[in-house]
């Protein structure tokens, strides 16, 4: 697929998704969302590609769902055109996803940021579920991130008043990782996978799935899935060589294999 509304680099072992539709704050129409799936898939199955980093612009990570593209919607135009299939193929990803965040990140950019594993703000970034305030609610995934990641009552509250949150705030209650600069962001971000990338990437991925396995299942059911990753880990050469170096008192070189 030609992209339209993505830019997409490599900055060493990071891949990088842009969002790139400035005129619309990067508001995400459904070609929009599929490009940076397709392109999330591409870095998920790239060797060359440990992290991925999704941004937006120094105004907007993204303003929401395309409202004009949505107003006409019924139930059963969106039952046949199914656009949360494509949301569910996100949370598949196994590589680390980092979302740099400047300025808006609104709806369903806040739930495209809350899909990656950890987020990178700027001071005045602006995190908010306002689709109550158009008469409609979350619809990928924003009810049951959130309250995964903040509690029920504080949830409840944010997304029935439809009000932004600041940086800080969203840092305070756990819905975010690191508040910078507004231009530091990206370096933020970007130094971020860095370190990350230096760690052994089987391990990263037995980590994330098993993290992700505790946010979603009763305590036992998670613990198993790690006790099965935590052996699956011993496969890989990456492992041999962690713990020989440790042994040995140098840097662990991984390979991810
Ligand atoms: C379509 C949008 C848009 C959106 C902004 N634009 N957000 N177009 N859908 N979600 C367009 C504006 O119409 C405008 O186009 C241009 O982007 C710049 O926006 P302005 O409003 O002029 O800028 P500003 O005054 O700085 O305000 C920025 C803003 C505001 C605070 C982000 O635009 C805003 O409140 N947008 C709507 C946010 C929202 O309600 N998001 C939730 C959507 S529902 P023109 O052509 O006039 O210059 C949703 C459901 C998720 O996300 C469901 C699952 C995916």
């Amino acid at each position: 697929m030609n992209k339209e509304h993505i830019k997409v680099y490599s900055d060493g072992n990071t891949g990088v998704i842009e969002l790139h539709r400035p005129k619309a704050a990067n508001a995400l129409n459904r070609r929009m969302v599929d490009e940076i799936v397709e392109q999330m898939e591409a870095f998920d199955r790239d060797k060359t590609i440990r992290v991925i980093v999704v941004k937006g612009n120094s105004k907007a990570f993204a303003a929401g769902a395309d409202i004009e593209e949505m107003m006409e919607d019924s139930p059963l135009s969106l039952e046949f055109t199914n656009p949360f299939a494509v949301w569910d193929k996100m949370m598949l990803i196994k590589k680390p996803m980092i979302a740099a965040v400047n300025g808006f990140a609104l709806g369903g950019g806040f739930e495209l940021a809350l899909h990656c594993d950890l987020i990178v703000a700027a001071e005045d970034a602006k995190f908010g579920f306002p689709e109550v305030n158009l008469g409609v609610m979350p619809g990928a995934g924003g009810t049951q991130l959130l309250t995964k990641a903040m509690g029920r009552a504080k949830a409840l509250e944010w997304i029935w008043l439809g009000q932004p949150m600041d940086a800080q705030e969203a840092k305070h209650y756990g819905v975010i990782n690191r508040v910078v600069a507004p231009e530091l962001v990206e370096e933020e971000a970007l130094r971020l996978a860095e370190q990350l990338s230096e760690q052994a990437p089987v391990s990263l991925r037995l980590i994330k799935e098993a993290v992700h396995e505790a946010v979603n299942t009763p305590l036992q059911d998670g613990l198993t899935l790690e006790r099965k990753n935590f052996y699956l880990a011993f496969a890989s050469q990456d492992q041999k060589e962690g713990m020989k170096a440790f042994t040995e008192k140098r840097r662990p070189s991984f390979k991810g294999v």
